[in-house]
């Protein structure tokens, strides 16, 4: 094994107040390498508060943080009382928030699912949850099978990856292609934008460019020519999205589905890989792998702290005021380690909060985690000696409020050679083997005439946050 020591992008610079664990406004911060290399230490801080914090998201944002399990669901199911919609944030309509902020990208409004709140939500999550559940599991399984094998096939004979940046985040890109239908002119644009989005060196406006190019012409083709894929089925749906809709659906669900996509890969990788309770038993079949997933899952939620609400009055939660208009997050890794959590979280229990509860909970859990299992297992198949290129303590997680994720995961093995597969993966015929559910949604007569963001320069900056968006920034 080497000592390369692994990278750590974003950190704050040295004599930034949030190395100490607080942030400018002397609130505990959730955004420096302090809360990044042990936030449990951070969460166990902020519990002996009490279940409910300030804290500092951001320089210069204050935002309240839900520590315990039972508040986070108080917040997660209570819509009578917490609205989603962004447009409640004061600080930001104010501008005391700068627009400019790294978390503004992870917060601001947009007109999709997560965002909407009632009967708008409602439609929105219906074209999605309704298109997804059409997606087959074992159509599903064999286009991750396939990814994977073309992504080992680059590294394998190298001897030597760094299994986030070449594997897991390139994977669900792969994955996502042929779900949502992407002819390969298209799906070639959509995979360099979004990875180019991903290298923080690279040109995020040409990687924007591309995006935006491979959505809208995806979006034309599947109107002109709907087949049996995501994007056809979301347009298809009783909902009636219009192309504008059609086109922030599909950048949620595939900047939703990126990045906790490959925490929750590479997650379960580095525990799989460091931690004896599973390592001994890597050959021995999928059992481990569900366990360390679940494992994951509980103990570092890819996504760690979100689901983001806004009281609808001044109301009071965990024994806090929490004026109207300030964002409440919930942590979802504290409320999964609560001390006063009873669960035993052996044997497969799912109790966790990490595909979040109540209306926004996450639409794709059971294909995300196929996803994932199907990756992991994959990997461990073709490269049976593969082992952390670095100690486990080396390895450097990314700073950020929002997710928990590492910076880099290096791996080495014994070289093996390509597999013989074609570099051809089946045509989206594979998806069309479900039927259409009974919709969950009314039919909508209209749907065009909603009042969006428009202009060439509105446009530009909303892409702009994108790219910090998709980054986890
Ligand atoms: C391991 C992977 C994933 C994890 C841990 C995860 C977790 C979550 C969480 C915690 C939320 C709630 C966010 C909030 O309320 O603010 C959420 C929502 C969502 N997720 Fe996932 N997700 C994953 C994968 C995916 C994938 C693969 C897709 C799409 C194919 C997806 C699509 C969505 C969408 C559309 C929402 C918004 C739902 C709504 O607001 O009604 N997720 N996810």
């Amino acid at each position: 094994m080497s000592s390369q020591p692994a990278t750590s992008e974003g950190a704050p610079p040295p004599g930034c107040p949030a190395h100490a664990g607080y942030g400018g406004r002397g609130l505990p911060s959730l955004y420096g390498a302090g809360y990044a290399a042990d936030p449990t230490a951070t969460f166990a801080q902020l519990r002996a508060q009490g279940p409910v914090s300030q804290v500092e998201i951001a320089p210069g944002v204050s935002a309240w943080l839900v520590t315990s399990y039972d508040t986070a669901l108080e917040v997660l199911r209570s819509p009578e009382r917490f609205a989603k919609d962004p447009r409640r944030w004061r600080a930001l309509a104010d501008g005391t928030v700068p627009p400019d902020s790294p978390v503004i990208p992870m917060m601001m409004y947009r007109p999709n699912a997560l965002w909407a709140d009632g009967a708008e939500h409602v439609r929105l999550r219906g074209a999605i949850t309704d298109s997804l559940s059409r997606v087959d599991p074992n159509a599903l399984r064999g286009y991750v099978e396939q990814s994977a094998d073309r992504l080992i096939d680059r590294f394998g004979p190298r001897g030597h990856a760094d299994l986030l940046g070449e594997y897991g985040a390139v994977l669900p890109l792969l994955v996502f292609e042929q779900m949502f239908g992407c002819p390969s002119d298209l799906g070639a644009k959509l995979v360099e934008g979004m990875s180019g989005i991903f290298d923080s060196e690279g040109d995020a406006e040409r990687a924007n460019a591309l995006l935006v190019e491979a959505l809208s012409g995806l979006v034309a083709l599947k109107r002109q020519q709907p087949a049996a894929d995501v994007t056809s089925w979301m347009m298809a749906h009783p909902a009636q999205l219009n192309d504008e809709e059609m086109i922030h659906q599909l950048i949620l669900l595939m900047g939703a589905g990126t990045e906790p996509q490959q925490n929750l890969i590479c997650n379960g990788l580095r525990l799989l890989l460091s931690d004896d309770r599973f390592g001994g038993h890597l050959a021995g079949g999928s059992m481990p792998v569900e366990d360390a997933l679940d494992e994951v899952l509980w103990m570092d939620p890819p996504m760690a702290n979100y689901c983001i609400h806004y009281a609808l009055y001044d109301l009071e939660l965990g024994g806090v005021p929490v004026p109207a208009g300030e964002p409440i997050l919930v942590s979802l890794a504290a409320a999964n380690t609560d001390p006063n959590l009873v669960t035993d979280r052996r044997g497969g229990n799912r109790a966790h909060l990490a595909w979040s509860a109540g209306a926004h909970t996450c639409p794709a859990k059971d294909p995300a985690r196929l996803i994932a299992s199907v990756a992991i297992e994959k990997l461990l198949d073709r490269l049976p000696d593969v082992e952390l290129d670095v100690r486990v303590e080396e390895l450097a997680w990314r700073p950020g409020p929002f997710h928990r994720a590492l910076a880099a995961l290096p791996v080495c093995f014994p070289p093996i050679a390509p597999q013989a597969i074609t570099d051809e993966i089946p045509g989206d015929s594979g998806w069309n083997v479900r039927p259409a559910p009974s919709s969950s949604m009314p039919p909508v007569t209209t749907s065009t005439g909603r009042q969006h963001e428009s202009g060439s320069k509105g446009q530009r900056r909303w892409w702009n946050f994108l790219a910090r968006w998709w980054r986890g920034q």
